[in-house]
């Protein structure tokens, strides 16, 4: 599929922000091993968490689609999981493969976790090592680093596992493998990675404990507890909606009832040192999740640097700040961000070659890129390259171009968006969509 963004003439308006597809995995998976049956609201209808859903259904799981975006799990319980007739199939989504691979490493039997081409070009080293260190059986190509996995799982000791970087899917793996452990496991992390794992486990009843970036986990005495609850809307796919309103003359956008999750929230702080007019309204709790209404301003932005736990805190938003950074006065400078390189692309080449292509002065650095702006960005295809973040930052480019931007291989966004070309056309964006 492919998209024409036509620069618009006014883009004003409210969004309901899809579920977050971070949380959407996690309460479909602990959902899973809970006892009784969870409803889940707001669940992100996206490719990545049908592939959640697909896997859990071939562990033995029955769910239910009852409604567009609501899902009813019968739980199995913590030992109710059965050995899968099939490969896992967990297509593009790097959170299913990674969380799953915790989970499985508990079982006893033999599973395995495959994905697309794209995924399985993904380095798989960081969550295999540290369960091979709690005694599961796990193979894979090149060493384990590779999927397809196999895991013949079960018989998990604890660990206290110092995690060489933040990342929040190595995190909730071996959190997922000590649910299965004897002992205490305990994951000390190098940054504040988001805590959407921990947050819910513990509404759910389980014994996971924080002190500040340590946490512990142990095998629960009793089962987890189903629940019913509604995914926040996911502040990474607003971010791309609140960043076309401070770029678009004129515009004023609110994204409704998204999760903000302090570790989620970098992109506001950076929008925010920009000199972004955003304002946040009607903020409240759900299951140990904040959740607020954001309205976005056209405003005039200007370059800063950005570095450190920051980059932690706004790592699936930094193309999109690359976006913004064309248009702001000044240099923008990304650092410490070398992450971004083995995300659904190497998002640090990608994004500076596409951005490239409509005229974006733009240098790609080892950890990051640097930005000159503003720039009068120029109409001109684009490609995603099958990641569904570069091509909505991509759209978004294109309602500041001075011509209609076609980018090209869109269908990806659906990954983690679905509806986003609609919410463009709601807020006043003439898009086209080719199939
Ligand atoms: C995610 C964690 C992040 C993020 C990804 C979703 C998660 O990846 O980029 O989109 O749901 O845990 P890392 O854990 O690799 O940083």
């Amino acid at each position: 599929m492919n998209l024409i963004i036509h620069p618009p003439e006014k883009l004003r308006g409210t969004v309901r922000m899809p579920g977050d597809k971070s949380i959407s995995h996690r309460a479909a998976i602990f959902a899973a091993l809970a006892e009784g049956t969870s409803t889940i609201y707001n669940f992100l209808p996206g490719g990545d968490c049908q592939a959640t859903l697909a896997c859990l259904r071939a562990l033995g799981v029955a769910i239910e689609e009852p409604a567009p975006a609501t899902v009813k799990i019968e739980g199995v319980g913590l030992r109710g999981l059965q050995e899968p007739a099939v490969c896992l199939d967990c297509a593009n989504s790097g959170t299913s493969m990674r969380l799953l691979a915790g989970v499985l490493a508990g079982q006893p039997f033999m599973s395995i976790l495959d994905g697309s081409e794209q995924l399985r070009r993904r380095p798989m080293g960081r969550i295999t090592q540290p369960l091979q260190q709690m005694a599961a059986t796990v193979l894979g190509r090149q060493n384990a680093t590779l999927a397809p996995l196999a895991f013949r799982g079960g018989g998990l000791h604890q660990i206290d596992y110092t995690m060489p970087v933040a990342s929040a899917q190595v995190k909730s793996a071996i959190l997922l493998a000590g649910l299965f452990a004897d002992g205490l496991t305990v994951v000390r992390e190098p940054g504040p990675a988001r805590d959407h794992t921990e947050r819910l486990l513990r509404v759910m009843g389980g014994p996971v404990h924080v002190y500040g970036s340590v946490i512990s986990i142990e095998r629960p005495r009793t089962a987890l507890t189903s629940v019913e609850m509604t995914v926040p809307g996911d502040i990474s796919s607003a971010a791309f909606l609140i960043a076309a309103a401070l770029i678009t003359p004129g515009a004023q956008i609110t994204v409704a009832g998204v999760g903000v999750n302090p570790r989620r929230t970098g992109i506001l702080e950076i929008f925010r040192e920009m000199g972004a007019d955003l304002e946040i309204s009607n903020e409240r709790q759900d299951h140990g999740e904040p959740v607020a209404d954001v309205t976005a301003r056209h405003g005039q932005l200007r370059g800063i640097e950005i570095g450190g736990d920051l980059i932690v805190r706004a790592i699936d938003e930094l193309p999109i700040v690359a976006v913004a950074a064309t248009q702001a006065h000044g240099r923008t400078l990304i650092r410490d961000a070398a992450e971004l390189r083995i995300k659904e692309t190497d998002r640090i080449a990608t994004i500076v070659s596409q951005l490239r292509r409509l005229g974006a002065t733009i240098e790609e650095q080892p950890d990051g890129f640097i930005v000159d702006g503003p720039t009068q960005l120029g109409g001109a295809p684009v490609h995603s390259h099958g990641d569904h973040r570069l091509a909505m930052a991509l759209a978004v480019a294109g309602l500041v171009a001075s011509g209609p931007v076609l980018v090209e291989d869109a269908g990806c966004i659906a990954d983690s968006y679905p509806g986003f070309e609609r919410a463009l056309t709601k807020l006043g964006v003439e898009v086209e969509v080719h199939s």
